[in-house]
Protein backbone atom coordinates (compact mmCIF):
# COMPACT_ATOMS: atom_id res chain seq x y z
CA UNK A 1 0.00 0.00 0.00
CA UNK A 2 1.53 3.22 -1.23
CA UNK A 3 1.35 6.36 1.00
CA UNK A 4 -1.34 7.91 -1.19
CA UNK A 5 -3.79 5.02 -0.32
CA UNK A 6 -3.13 4.66 3.26
CA UNK A 7 -4.05 8.48 3.94
CA UNK A 8 -6.70 7.66 1.88
CA UNK A 9 -8.09 4.92 3.99
CA UNK A 10 -7.24 6.72 7.29
CA UNK A 11 -9.46 9.80 5.70
CA UNK A 12 -12.56 7.21 5.18
CA UNK A 13 -12.16 5.53 8.43
CA UNK A 14 -12.09 9.27 10.55
CA UNK A 15 -15.17 9.82 8.61
CA UNK A 16 -17.18 6.64 9.23
CA UNK A 17 -15.99 6.73 13.38
CA UNK A 18 -17.07 10.51 13.48
CA UNK A 19 -20.75 9.85 11.87
CA UNK A 20 -22.76 8.44 14.70
CA UNK A 21 -21.62 11.60 17.05
CA UNK A 22 -22.64 13.63 14.08
CA UNK A 23 -26.00 12.23 13.85
CA UNK A 24 -26.50 12.25 17.90
CA UNK A 25 -25.77 16.12 17.63
CA UNK A 26 -28.18 16.65 15.28
CA UNK A 27 -31.13 14.90 17.11
CA UNK A 28 -30.27 15.70 20.47
CA UNK A 29 -33.23 16.05 22.82
CA UNK A 30 -31.84 19.83 23.06
CA UNK A 31 -32.70 20.87 19.88
CA UNK A 32 -36.12 22.53 19.36
CA UNK A 33 -36.73 20.68 16.48
CA UNK A 34 -36.40 17.07 18.69
CA UNK A 35 -39.02 18.57 21.01
CA UNK A 36 -42.65 17.08 20.77
CA UNK A 37 -44.83 19.81 19.99
CA UNK A 38 -47.94 17.55 21.71
CA UNK A 39 -45.20 16.52 24.88
CA UNK A 40 -47.52 13.84 25.94
CA UNK A 41 -44.86 11.69 27.06
CA UNK A 42 -42.54 13.92 28.57
CA UNK A 43 -42.39 14.28 32.03
CA UNK A 44 -42.95 18.46 31.66
CA UNK A 45 -46.55 17.21 30.45
CA UNK A 46 -47.00 14.81 33.66
CA UNK A 47 -46.87 18.07 35.58
CA UNK A 48 -50.31 19.29 37.01
CA UNK A 49 -51.82 22.18 35.60
CA UNK A 50 -52.62 25.37 36.82
CA UNK A 51 -55.35 27.50 36.14
CA UNK A 52 -54.82 31.40 36.26
CA UNK A 53 -56.03 31.94 39.28
CA UNK A 54 -53.40 29.86 40.48
CA UNK A 55 -54.80 26.75 41.67
CA UNK A 56 -53.53 23.09 40.88
CA UNK A 57 -55.33 20.17 39.90
CA UNK A 58 -54.35 17.45 42.81
CA UNK A 59 -56.57 14.77 42.47
CA UNK A 60 -60.19 13.65 41.88
CA UNK A 61 -62.95 13.41 44.47
CA UNK A 62 -63.57 9.83 42.88
CA UNK A 63 -60.05 8.93 44.60
CA UNK A 64 -61.00 11.03 47.91
CA UNK A 65 -63.99 9.27 48.07
CA UNK A 66 -62.29 5.96 47.60
CA UNK A 67 -59.48 6.45 49.72
CA UNK A 68 -60.51 8.99 52.16
CA UNK A 69 -57.33 11.72 51.41
CA UNK A 70 -55.53 12.20 48.56
CA UNK A 71 -51.76 13.17 49.14
CA UNK A 72 -49.51 14.32 47.14
CA UNK A 73 -45.85 14.15 47.30
CA UNK A 74 -44.42 16.94 46.29
CA UNK A 75 -46.61 20.19 45.97
CA UNK A 76 -44.47 23.35 45.90
CA UNK A 77 -41.58 21.42 47.41
CA UNK A 78 -43.35 20.05 50.50
CA UNK A 79 -45.63 16.88 50.76
CA UNK A 80 -49.80 17.71 50.59
CA UNK A 81 -52.32 15.83 52.27
CA UNK A 82 -56.20 16.58 51.48
CA UNK A 83 -59.70 15.60 53.07
CA UNK A 84 -63.08 15.82 53.14
CA UNK A 85 -64.06 18.99 55.59
CA UNK A 86 -65.98 17.28 58.11
CA UNK A 87 -68.43 19.44 58.64
CA UNK A 88 -69.34 20.25 54.62
CA UNK A 89 -68.63 16.80 52.64
CA UNK A 90 -68.75 19.34 49.42
CA UNK A 91 -65.73 20.88 50.48
CA UNK A 92 -62.30 19.83 51.12
CA UNK A 93 -59.17 20.65 53.42
CA UNK A 94 -55.85 20.83 51.67
CA UNK A 95 -52.75 20.30 53.97
CA UNK A 96 -48.95 20.87 53.84
CA UNK A 97 -48.37 17.52 55.49
CA UNK A 98 -45.60 17.75 57.57
CA UNK A 99 -45.97 17.51 60.89
CA UNK A 100 -44.89 20.92 62.89
CA UNK A 101 -43.05 18.81 65.53
CA UNK A 102 -40.24 17.28 63.47
CA UNK A 103 -41.83 17.10 59.61
CA UNK A 104 -43.12 13.63 59.30
CA UNK A 105 -46.33 13.30 57.30
CA UNK A 106 -49.38 12.80 59.29
CA UNK A 107 -51.96 10.32 58.42
CA UNK A 108 -55.79 11.41 58.31
CA UNK A 109 -57.69 8.88 60.81
CA UNK A 110 -60.97 9.09 59.55
CA UNK A 111 -62.89 7.18 62.74
CA UNK A 112 -61.67 9.82 65.03
CA UNK A 113 -61.79 12.73 62.65
CA UNK A 114 -58.08 13.63 63.07
CA UNK A 115 -54.38 13.74 61.48
CA UNK A 116 -52.07 11.60 63.95
CA UNK A 117 -48.51 11.91 63.03
CA UNK A 118 -46.72 8.12 63.47
CA UNK A 119 -43.41 9.50 64.53
CA UNK A 120 -44.00 11.11 68.27
CA UNK A 121 -48.40 10.84 68.31
CA UNK A 122 -48.99 14.15 68.00
CA UNK A 123 -52.80 14.34 66.83
CA UNK A 124 -54.60 17.77 65.31
CA UNK A 125 -58.02 18.43 64.18
CA UNK A 126 -59.52 18.12 60.75
CA UNK A 127 -59.14 21.78 60.57
CA UNK A 128 -55.20 21.16 61.38
CA UNK A 129 -55.23 22.71 64.80
CA UNK A 130 -53.18 20.77 67.40
CA UNK A 131 -54.97 18.09 69.73
CA UNK A 132 -51.83 16.28 71.11
CA UNK A 133 -48.43 17.31 71.43
CA UNK A 134 -45.46 17.57 71.22
CA UNK A 135 -46.40 19.78 67.88
CA UNK A 136 -47.47 23.11 69.12
CA UNK A 137 -48.20 24.54 66.32
CA UNK A 138 -51.12 23.70 63.54
CA UNK A 139 -50.12 21.96 60.41
CA UNK A 140 -50.56 25.18 57.52
CA UNK A 141 -53.39 24.62 55.45
CA UNK A 142 -53.93 26.02 51.57
CA UNK A 143 -56.48 27.09 49.82
CA UNK A 144 -58.85 24.47 48.36
CA UNK A 145 -61.85 24.06 46.29
CA UNK A 146 -63.94 21.67 44.37
CA UNK A 147 -64.51 21.94 40.51
CA UNK A 148 -66.62 19.13 38.88
CA UNK A 149 -64.85 16.45 40.01
CA UNK A 150 -61.13 17.69 39.99
CA UNK A 151 -59.38 18.73 43.27
CA UNK A 152 -58.09 22.48 43.21
CA UNK A 153 -55.00 23.45 45.69
CA UNK A 154 -53.33 26.99 45.41
CA UNK A 155 -49.89 27.31 46.63
CA UNK A 156 -49.34 29.45 49.47
FE1 LIG B 1 -44.90 14.58 64.57
FE2 LIG B 1 -42.87 14.49 66.25
S1 LIG B 1 -42.81 14.63 64.10
S2 LIG B 1 -44.97 14.39 66.69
Amino acid sequence: MDRRTFLSWVGVGTLASSLPVVLAACTSSDSPEASSPEGSDTAESAAPATTADGFTEVGKLADLESNGSVVMEDFGGAPLLVIFNPDDKTKVVAFKNQCTHSQCPVDWNAEEGTLDCPCHGSKFKADGTVTNGPAKDSLPTYEAKVDGDAILVKAG
